[in-house]
This record gives C-alpha cells, structure tokens and sequence, in this order.
C-alpha cells in the first residue's frame, strides 16, 4: 500500500537564553539538506524548527538581562533565531515557540491525558540538577570536580556544579513504559541511529527505568498544570511536546490543524544532538505511549561540533555566530562544508583553513570552474546555443553511466542521513567529468572546422552534466544551483530546477538543442585566504 503520510522531520528547539552558534546552525542545516531532498524526489514534507523559551536558564537570563522572560525571548527571536533561518537559508515550514498560546494549551491537555491514564501522582523530589541542562541528574551521571570544583559533583557536559533540589512535584510513570520501550526498540531496531546511539539507549532503559518529575514548583517561567497552578511543567516535557503541539495535537477535530497531524504523524525523523539523546529516545517515546500516540520512527543523534577537544558552546565562550562564516563564504558553501567534512553522526572540528582549503579546491576549482568553462565554452563556440550531441562515443557513456551511479548512491545516502557519503558521490561525478573536459580538450577541437560534430558533442555533454549536478547540489547548495540553472537555460526548456525529480536526474539528454546558455557570474568566487 503507498505510503500516505508526509516526510516529517524536526530540529530540536533550541534555547532562547543566548543567540544561535555554528551548532546550532549544524543541525538546522543538516535538516533542510534532508528535507529539500525528499522535497526533490517528490515527496511531500513537512519540515519543523522552533525555539524552546521556559525553564530556568532562560529564566536566569532574563534576569541577568534585567528583563521579563517574555521580553528578552522576544527580543532573541526576533533579532537573532528568526534571522539565522534566512542566514542558513533553510526552508522550514512552521517554527513553532513554546510561549505561543497554541502549544500551551496543547501541552496542558496532553498531561491531562497522561494522567487521566494513571501515569501522574504526587511526590517528594530530592536530588542533583542541571540547570545547563535543564535536568535532574541521576548519582552515576555525575562526575568529581577539580579545582576550584574540588569536594563538589559536576555535570559531565556543562563541567559545572549541579543544585541540590528538593520539592514536592508530579511525576510521571516512566518505569511502567520499560517493557514497551524495549519491546519497541527490540522491533524497531532502526528507531535509533546512529547504531552507537541505539545500544546507548537500550543499555539504558536495560538498567531500569525510575519515576521521573514531570513539574516544578520553585519555577514560575513555563506552562501551569490545569489541576495544579502552583507549579509548572519540567520545562523538557513541555518542550518535547513542541513535536506533537506545532503540526495539531489536540486540535479541534476536523480543523486544517487536526488534517494536519493525521497527514504527518508520526514523525519520521527527530533530529537531535547527542547530547539530548536520552530525552528523544526514552522520554518521549514513553510520554507518547502514554497519551496512546505513536512514538517517532526514527530519532537520529549527530554529533558535537568541538572546539579544543569540548562540545563548542555559549557559555564556555567558545561559539561561533553562523554569519562569521557565511558572510565571507556564503551560506551554501557553509551548507556543503559541515555536511561534507565531518561524518554525521560524528564529532567534528572547524577550522578556517580546511574550509577555506575545501571550498578553494572542491567548490571553486572543482564544480565552479567547470560549469564557468562549460557555459563560456557554449559562448564562445557556439554563440550560446546548446549544440546537438549525435554519436556519443565510450567516454560519453562513461559520463552517462557514472551519473547514473552517482544519482543512485547520493539517493540512499541522503535518505539515509548519511550526507557525506551522498555529497562525495556528486562530487566524484563533478571531478570525473572535469577529467574528461581536460582529456577532449575542446579548445582543441574548436580550431579545426573538421571537429565541429565531435565538438559538439563534448559541449553538450558537459551541459547536460550540470544539468544533472544541479538537480542533485540543489537541495544542498540551492542558491548556487539556481543561477547555475539559470546559466544552463533550463528554466524555460525543463521548468523550475525544484520541480526536477530525483528519479529521473540521471536519463540523458533532457536540454533539448538550441536552449540558450549564457555565461554568467561565477558560482564560488574565489576568496583570498587573508579574508
Ligand atoms: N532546548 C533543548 C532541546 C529541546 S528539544 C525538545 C536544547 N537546546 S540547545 O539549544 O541547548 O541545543 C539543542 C541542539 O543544538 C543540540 O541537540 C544540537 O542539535 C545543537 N547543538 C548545540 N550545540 C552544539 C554543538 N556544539 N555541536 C553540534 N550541535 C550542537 O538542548
């Protein structure tokens, strides 16, 4: 039977308490390169990303802001978390804030559900938490501080001192839902990825699921329970929901927003960093059991983006604001190198001589230079009109059979979320066909007359091979491969370079002889290493 359903992935959403780094962007990205390729293979999508506002850590900050929450919330947003979309050039379709009134009370009819399924009771809470994390710890999570840390326990990912708590709160059954998670992963061994992430959480549920504290009472900044206005929903469960609220949880039945969550629930991928793991792959498929949704098909954890050795981050001072890097290299080439120099799934370092290396060699000299040379070559032989390709010979079926492949590698691999693999299967394409330009030499066949058929031949299939590059870097660089469409004519013999499908990228000879082709600005400029 066809599936249906749409494509529907999430980012997490991200903390309002300080502006956004390059990791934050680093998931963004990654998001919109998986989503605009289902987009390219015909797929309907819904493709998700918000900001996470209430807790403490926002809280404090506002406070050290010497503003409201909603006050300084608004101000990020608005100023800095909207902006980075455009930034990163993402295409999301919603991007959803927790302080909106259509999550809130989305959020308060879930819990109502979950305990009107037995699964809340009040208790006492006693223990560590991390309000970098926004979490109650467990004894064997922490770590022993050094130091000016020394006698004290530390959070592992913030290196900081956690606080004693002690309160009365609801909690939420977790340790009912073991059973059923493990069954659930036993059958759904896919539900985790990367494999390391899968056994990670399995070992984890294995050693025993405990009652987990669902509100706080010493927090004023979040969503009130409707049974209980004196305390406020565990910021982590308020916001996982964000999933569930934004795409029409709970809506009113046959509202576009309740079509909605039946057309894309539940979601195919949500997309997080390691380091909230446990959150997306314990929590909340228990929370979603225990309401009867259906939990996520997939989560997939990718991993940090280091600096020195640590997980880059505001508060160790050691973020990197996305348009440092973009206002010199420019989004897609940020798009290309994140996903292309580090592994996902991996820890990874930038560096601005490897991007600066990378762009120079794979962008510039590679894929840019060849279509420069292959619309100039159009240009100036051919007075800029696409010349007939009639007797291809076995260098032009080498060409013919290496897209082929290529298309059916990056497919898989893009689907997979396996973007390096994917991104190297075009360029090897890009580098093979740059090869064969060199090997025909067509400047040296434009001097004799007698050449003009073979000539011919070898301009058309440079063309036609941008034509195909540019259907598979468009979700990728989509800026860049839009004026290459442009450049290569496409526009008006094909149609608009998004309505270009995947599964047909690789037959030959779609730019029809005559298309006009111009030669237009370079792709990716050269930028000098002082820059
Ligand atoms: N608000 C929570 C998530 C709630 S989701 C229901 C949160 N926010 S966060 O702003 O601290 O970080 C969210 C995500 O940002 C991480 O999971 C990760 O995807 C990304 N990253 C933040 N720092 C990063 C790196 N240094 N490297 C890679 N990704 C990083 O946790």
């Amino acid at each position: 039977m066809a599936d249906e359903k749409a494509f529907y992935l999430t980012t997490p959403i991200y903390y309002v308490n300080d502006a956004p780094h390059i990791g934050h962007a680093y998931t963004t990205t990654a998001a919109d390169v998986a989503t605009r390729w289902r987009r390219q293979r015909g797929e309907d999508v819904w493709f998700l990303t918000g900001v996470d506002e209430h807790g403490t850590k926002v809280q404090r900050a506002a406070d050290d802001g010497g503003v409201t929450p909603q006050q300084w919330v608004d101000r990020l947003v608005a100023d800095s978390w909207l902006p980075v979309l455009e930034t990163v050039d993402a295409a999301n379709d919603d991007f959803i804030r927790t302080t909106e009134p259509r999550h809130k009370e989305r959020v308060q009819r879930f819990w109502e559900v979950v305990r009107d399924n037995g699964f809340v009771y009040s208790s006492m809470y006693e223990g560590p938490y991390c309000v970098g994390c926004e979490e109650f710890k467990l004894p064997g999570d922490l770590i022993d501080g050094e130091g000016e840390y020394a006698d004290q326990r530390l959070c592992p990912v913030h290196g900081r001192p956690v606080e004693q708590l002690e309160e009365e709160n609801w909690f939420f059954r977790l340790s009912a839902f073991q059973e059923r998670l493990l069954e659930h992963y036993e059958t759904h061994p896919e539900a985790v990825q990367p494999r390391s992430a899968y056994n990670e959480v399995v070992s984890f549920i294995r050693q025993g699921l405990v009652d987990i504290s669902m509100s706080r009472s010493s927090v004023s900044w979040g969503i009130p329970l409707t049974w209980d206005d004196r305390q406020v929903i565990y910021v982590w469960f308020d916001a996982l929901l964000n999933y569930a609220t934004a795409v029409g949880y709970g809506a009113e039945p046959g509202s576009r927003d309740a079509e909605r969550f039946d057309r894309v629930w539940p979601p195919d991928v949500n997309l997080v960093g390691k380091d909230i793991l446990r959150f997306h792959a314990v929590y909340w498929p228990a929370m979603l059991m225990a309401a009867g949704l259906e939990p996520p098909r997939k989560v997939f954890a990718h991993g940090w983006l280091l600096v020195g050795g640590e997980k880059m981050s505001k508060s160790k001072l050691t973020g990197i604001a996305p348009a440092q890097i973009i206002d010199t290299f420019g989004s897609d080439a940020f798009r290309y190198y994140f996903l292309r120099a580090i592994q996902f799934g991996q820890d990874g370092s930038f560096s601005w001589e490897d991007m600066h290396a990378r762009y120079t060699s794979e962008l510039a000299n590679g894929l840019g230079n060849l279509a420069s040379r292959g619309t100039a070559m159009v240009a100036r032989y051919r007075d800029g009109e696409l010349p007939p390709a009639h007797d291809l010979t076995a260098a032009e079926q080498d060409i013919v059979d290496a897209l082929a492949a290529a298309a059916e590698t990056a497919d898989r691999a893009f689907c997979d979320l396996d973007f390096s693999t994917g991104i190297v299967a075009v360029k090897e394409f890009v580098d093979r066909v740059n090869g064969y330009v060199t090997e025909q030499e067509p400047w040296v066949l434009a001097k004799d007359e007698a050449n003009a058929a073979r000539l011919d031949v070898v301009l058309n299939t440079i063309c036609e091979s941008l034509r195909a590059m540019a259907v598979l870097y468009n979700p990728l660089m989509p800026k860049a491969m839009s004026s290459l469409w442009e450049q290569l004519g496409a526009q008006g013999v094909l149609g608009p370079l998004a309505e270009q499908r995947i599964s047909d990228v690789a037959r030959w000879a779609q730019l029809p002889p005559g298309t006009r082709v111009t030669k237009g600005d370079a792709l990716f400029p050269r930028i000098d290493e002082a820059s």
